[in-house]
């Protein structure tokens, strides 16, 4: 599979570039900084690298569209996009609108992205510990979840086939392959998720085709 990969130098685009390219697939990875890509896949003959602004549009299409001169448009997009201190409130939104313009202007469908667990669907069950969580994180990072939840709905109403990941607090640990995932997964202050068996989980839902059209939530064991 030839997979986009938007915040491709970040804590869990670049394992996910890694593990992508280690499944086999072909990887245009999206960058402002092309150095930011971890070191052992710059070489990789499978990565092409398309540098841009998510946020401005640059490059965007490109990306989606292989990269390169004759390059045929990528089979599936996957965002790791995150907001960065000094960027705008909005980066996940805007971009997100980018890329799903291009998507639909290239004739791509199958766009995965990841979101903070603190997005909720209408009348889903949240555990104590998940509320308590959810009026933190409105109190500390309320634009950050606004942000979030506007770029949600944006992909619902979108043509793609689309699966919208949602993590609780993200660590760097190990990659374990060893994660529950599950859309009625009710997660408590204290659960985590580990980035690189995040960006394992993100890959898996591509390769199976799995949770098309919902949004699952991923957390270690
Ligand atoms: N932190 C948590 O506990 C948590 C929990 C659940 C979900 N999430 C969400 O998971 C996602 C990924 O998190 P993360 O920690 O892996 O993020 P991260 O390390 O901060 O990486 C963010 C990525 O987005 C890129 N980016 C930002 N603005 C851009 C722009 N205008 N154009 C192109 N690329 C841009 C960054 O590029 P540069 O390298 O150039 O800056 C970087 O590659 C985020 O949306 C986050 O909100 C976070």
């Amino acid at each position: 599979m030839r997979i986009a990969v938007f915040g491709a130098t970040g804590r869990t685009g670049r394992p996910l570039v890694e593990q992508a390219l280690g499944r086999g697939h072909e990887v245009v990875a999206f960058a402002r900084d092309p150095a930011d890509l971890p070191d052992g896949v710059r070489d990789d003959d499978a990565l092409t690298v398309v540098d841009g602004d998510a946020y401005a549009g640059d490059g965007v299409a490109a990306a989606v569209a292989g990269g390169g001169t004759g390059a045929v448009p990528v089979d599936a997009v996957v965002s790791v996009l995150g907001q960065t201190d000094a960027g705008p409130d909005d980066l996940l939104t805007v971009a997100g609108r980018n890329v799903l313009d291009a998507m639909a202007d290239h004739g791509v469908e199958r766009y995965v992205t990841l979101v903070g667990a603190g997005v909720r669907e209408p009348g889903e069950s949240v555990s104590l510990g998940g509320k308590v969580m959810g009026s933190l994180l409105k109190l500390l990072a309320g634009e950050v979840l606004a942000d979030a939840a506007a770029h949600v709905e944006d992909v619902r109403s979108s043509d793609t086939r689309w699966t919208v990941v949602r993590a609780p607090r993200l660590t760097d640990g190990a990659h374990t392959g060893e994660f529950r995932h599950g859309t009625a997964l009710e997660l408590g202050l204290r659960d985590t998720a580990a980035r690189a068996d995040v960006a394992q989980f993100l890959l898996d839902c591509l390769a199976d085709d799995r949770y098309v059209g919902e949004l699952p939530k991923v957390t270690d064991r």
